[in-house]
């Protein structure tokens, strides 16, 4: 742990701060572990890259095997640039318009369908082409209703009850229907919210509606515990009882198909972290405020989603603990880390870990108040390495000049 924070520091003196701090070797245990809690033998751990789409992270990721969970042609363009062979990524975008569509059918990616208006412009525009349906779960889990996927109130998937439509629509179009997928949520809180919605794509998966089937994907969500009173979930127990139930589905289907999961926060959220630095302390009448060089652009979850991270200034690990606002450097009330949270006691120079900071933040960021994103450090077995600089407030100007070039 001590030897944990002396690299941390020895990185924000080495690269300055804001930076995120990535352990590549925390990442592959991770995925090592979904590996062995999924023990079946045509498993595919597809990461969603929408968590963290860090170039060292999707090398990692693709060197031990994991396949690729792409939302975007953003996404996609990166996943092959970092390696991936276009039969390990899936495309589950939402709400593609045409161009969209036709850039990333030319790829050659297997396209996940969530609408059946879009399932039947599809059949009409490339009969014959192979694709995967999204299906809503009709279960509501999730660790904020902001990343609930699954039930009544969300955008996502087709309902379970027009199954026989999507059928329908894809045999006149000639379709083939590889895969059913599903997500129901992020950071999903009850383990029998996996069960109950891979019971409800089963249930629609028979072979008679779906005779082509390769896959079944059950999304992501698996929960991290970011708050002191959380525990892991131990995901290796129940485990053993979603194999079982894929083994008897499959039995049941005649014929043995894949097994996919995509996982993005598991992988790599408590492998992150971002350091910043202390530049004021201010004593107002009821509250310390401590201001750091950082703010909600670069690391949302606080502020979005009321999320806890856990803070540590790991420049004063032992002083007595006090009470702080940890807050930011943009010029909006809401720009907190943290609310009143007990640490040990901050001065001005400290260096403060915001930590499991690798999924959903970097990615999540933006330049709001014109404040480069920042730095991205990997750890790769041990070593320090530089991932991705920092923009200079100057070098962030450049680009949007050159970018509106002619406007000014
Ligand atoms: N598959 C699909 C189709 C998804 O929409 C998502 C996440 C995942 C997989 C991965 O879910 P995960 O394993 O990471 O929970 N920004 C939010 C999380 C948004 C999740 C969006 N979709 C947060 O910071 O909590």
């Amino acid at each position: 742990m001590k030897e944990k924070k002396e690299k941390l520091l020895e990185i924000a003196s080495k690269y300055g701060t804001p930076t995120y701090v990535y352990d590549l070797d925390r990442i592959k245990t991770q995925y090592q572990y979904l590996k062995d809690a999924f023990n079946w033998p045509k498993l595919a751990i597809c990461y969603a890259m929408k968590a963290n789409y860090n170039p060292d992270i999707l090398k990692t990721l693709g060197s031990i095997g994991a396949y690729i969970d792409a939302v975007s042609p953003g996404d996609l363009y990166l996943a092959l640039q970092c390696g991936f062979d276009i039969s390990k990524v899936i495309y589950t975008a939402n709400n593609m318009k045409e161009t969209e569509v036709e850039a990333v059918m030319k790829t050659g990616v297997l396209m996940n369908i969530d609408s059946l208006s879009r399932l039947d412009k599809l059949a009409k525009k490339y009969p014959g082409a192979r694709i995967c349906l999204r299906f809503n779960p009709d279960v509501v889990d999730g660790e904020h209703d902001k990343i609930k996927t699954g039930g009544d109130l969300t955008k996502f998937g087709i309902l379970l009850e027009d199954a026989d439509n999507a059928a329908l629509i894809a045999k006149k179009g000639n379709l083939k229907i590889v895969g059913l997928h599903e997500h129901t949520g992020s950071g999903l809180k009850k383990t029998d919210s996996i069960l109950s919605a891979m019971k409800n794509i089963m249930a629609i998966a028979t072979p008679i509606r779906f005779p082509d089937l390769e896959f079944l994907d059950f999304g992501g969500g698996f929960k991290v515990p970011y708050g002191p009173d959380e525990q892991q979930i131990n995901y290796k127990k129940i485990g053993k009882n979603i194999t079982l139930l894929f083994k008897d589905f499959c039995i049941d289907y005649g014929k043995q198909l894949r097994l996919i999961f995509e996982p993005g926060k598991f992988l790599t959220a408590q492998a992150g972290a971002l350091l910043i630095e202390v530049n004021t302390i201010k004593q107002n009448r009821e509250r310390i405020i401590c201001g750091t060089d950082s703010g909600f652009p670069q690391l949302i979850r606080p502020m979005f989603y009321d999320a806890y991270h856990h803070i540590e200034n790991i420049s004063n690990p032992n002083g007595p603990f006090k009470k702080y606002d940890i807050c930011g450097n943009i010029c909006e009330t809401g720009d907190l880390f943290a609310n009143q949270r007990k640490l040990s006691k901050i001065r001005e120079k400290d260096i403060l870990s915001i930590n499991d900071a690798g999924a959903y933040c970097y990615a999540m960021g933006g330049v709001y108040n014109l404040r480069p994103m920042p730095a991205e450090v990997v750890l790769d077995n041990g070593a320090i390495r530089l991932s991705r600089k920092r923009l200079s407030p100057e070098q962030l100007v450049s680009l949007i000049l050159a970018e509106t070039s002619g406007n000014v």
